[in-house]
């Protein structure tokens, strides 16, 4: 009798834990979201969909996220202390006033020192949001689909018909 209730009680625990993974899967990335295309402005040599397509005045050979190998952490990184050498600027406003990024300071980067970011810098919370929403939203998607356009900027949005209903 006891074994029997225990056993209930185990199968109703782990359907409640299958439900609240189901719920994970349809996490909410609006805030993310903003943060990437507004706050940020990632979207501006990005583009809003990671694919790279930046706005014509940015500077170009922005990476194309959706093919990033990097893991969340290694996100993070990038985003809080750019890429030395490269246009991938900083977003934490403190990268290389100390040694937090890659153990160097200003005199170690030299005129390899990423730039400031053309939006808003970041705090490391944000940054882990943005990364959390380039894993889920971009890294190993392939073609950009109209779907993926509408969560973005609403449904029937005139920006998205251009972007195929299925992916090919
Ligand atoms: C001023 C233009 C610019 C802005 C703004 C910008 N990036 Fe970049 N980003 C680049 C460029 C250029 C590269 C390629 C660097 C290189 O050649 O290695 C890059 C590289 C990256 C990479 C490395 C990808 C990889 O797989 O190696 C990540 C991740 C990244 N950017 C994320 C972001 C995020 C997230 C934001 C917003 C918080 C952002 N970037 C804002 C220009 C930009």
């Amino acid at each position: 009798m006891r074994v029997t209730r225990l056993a209930t009680t185990i199968a109703v625990g782990s359907a409640m834990a299958a439900t609240a993974a189901a719920a994970g899967a349809q996490e909410d990335y609006s805030y993310a979201r903003r943060l990437y295309l507004d706050k940020a402005q990632c979207s501006y040599c990005h583009g809003w969909a990671g694919d790279g397509a930046g706005e014509g005045q940015s500077n170009g050979g922005a990476a194309n996220l959706r093919q990033s190998r990097l893991n969340r952490a290694q996100l993070v990184t990038t985003i809080l202390c750019g890429r030395p050498g490269t246009a991938m600027p900083h977003f934490d406003e403190l990268a290389y006033s100390d040694k937090r990024c890659y153990g160097m300071t200003e005199a170690d980067v030299g005129k390899l020192k990423p730039s400031l970011p053309p939006g808003s810098t970041l705090q490391p919370r944000e940054a882990e949001a943005i990364a959390d929403y380039v894993l889920a939203k971009f890294v190993g998607r392939g073609a950009i689909t109209r779907a993926e356009c509408e969560e973005s900027f609403g449904k029937g949005a005139r920006a998205c018909s251009d972007q195929p209903a299925k992916t090919p």
